[in-house]
């Protein structure tokens, strides 16, 4: 079994991305921690109790991590996600279970040093991670791989024209993990998870098959689908996060290649991804980069593992 930390700002994709897990039996998430991103870290952790609620799974932890990024005003995604993060689904609060005392850095050196074989699947901005390097670094040996969703090598930014979101909102911290993490990280950037739609059709053969999941998942992405019709006049909406988690289920689902990557952190190309795929700077490779996918099968174990069927 894969050992997992998830760390995210749910975040309608995060949701997604955290329901696919739950429902794999090969993966253990250990913990939950959340960032400040689409939403402030302690409603991305009450909306991670909202989306464990929904799973039966209330006993996994979650943590509250960091508020704000590094160096930079934090802006949030609330125009995409909605105030509440999760579509202003008026989805009921979790009262029964809160957050965990310890914030997400102490949470995650605590299991990098008590588990060898650590896998973290980050789906949101990378602050708490720089932290938990900057903090503890040699613990970090414990982590056997790190996949992030973020950045783009050739497909436009979706905050800039350059810049994807999460690296966009800390910029300063995607390009510290960048250059401390002690494996490479597995980039998976908007050129493949832009591929990823998730229709009208596919929601009702949700509903149709499993109601409960498909009212559910119904709920959260409708502002999403109303967002992707204004701003790109795209029927469905784009679900970047869930690719993550399949993408450790089955590494051949995409392609790619290993660079050296930094991001910007300054001007007007801030939060862009600058990836040396011709190796001009001869610089030690830190990432592998993801540029195809097969959606098809995508949505296939995305089906499965989420309703036990998978062919609208
Ligand atoms: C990323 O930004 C967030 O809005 C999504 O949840 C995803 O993690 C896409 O750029
Ligand atoms: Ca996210």
């Amino acid at each position: 079994k894969y050992q997992v930390i998830i760390d995210c700002d749910p975040g309608i994709d995060d949701c997604l991305a955290l329901l696919l897990a739950l429902k794999s039996p090969e993966i253990e998430i250990l913990g939950i921690t959340t960032v400040s991103g689409n939403v402030p870290a302690a409603l991305g952790a009450q909306n991670a109790l909202k989306l464990l609620n929904f799973a039966h799974k209330l006993n996994i932890p979650v943590y509250r991590g960091s508020e704000f990024p590094l160096k930079r005003d934090y802006v949030s995604a609330q125009d995409t996600h909605g105030m509440d993060g999760l579509g202003e689904s008026g989805i009921p609060q979790v009262t029964s279970v809160s957050p965990q005392a310890i914030d997400a850095v102490s949470f995650i050196k605590q299991t990098l040093t008590a588990n060898s074989n650590v896998t973290v699947i980050a789906i949101g901005p990378l602050t708490n991670l720089a932290k938990s390097m900057k903090q503890n670094p040699t613990e970090w040996k414990h982590c056997r791989d790190l996949i992030s969703m973020g950045g783009t090598f050739k497909s436009p930014g979706n905050c800039s024209p350059v810049a994807e979101y999460n690296y966009w909102c800390d910029p300063d911290a995607a390009d510290y993990v960048f250059h401390h993490s002690l494996v490479p990280i597995k980039m998976v950037g908007l050129d493949v998870t832009r591929k990823i739609v998730l229709t009208p059709n596919i929601l009702e053969y949700i509903r149709q098959k499993e109601p409960r999941t498909g009212n559910f998942i119904t709920a959260i992405t409708r502002f999403y689908f109303d967002f992707h019709w204004r701003q790109e006049k795209v029927i469905g909406c784009v679900i970047n996060d869930p690719l993550a988690v399949a993408y450790l289920l089955d590494s051949t689902l995409c392609q790619g290649f290993s660079a050296y990557t930094t991001v910007e952190t300054n001007g007007k190309a801030i939060g862009q991804t600058i990836i040396d795929s011709q190796n001009f700077w001869q610089r030690p490779v830190n990432s592998f980069i993801l540029t195809k996918v097969d959606t098809q099968r995508f949505m296939h174990i995305f089906l499965q593992r989420l309703i036990g069927a998978a062919d609208p």
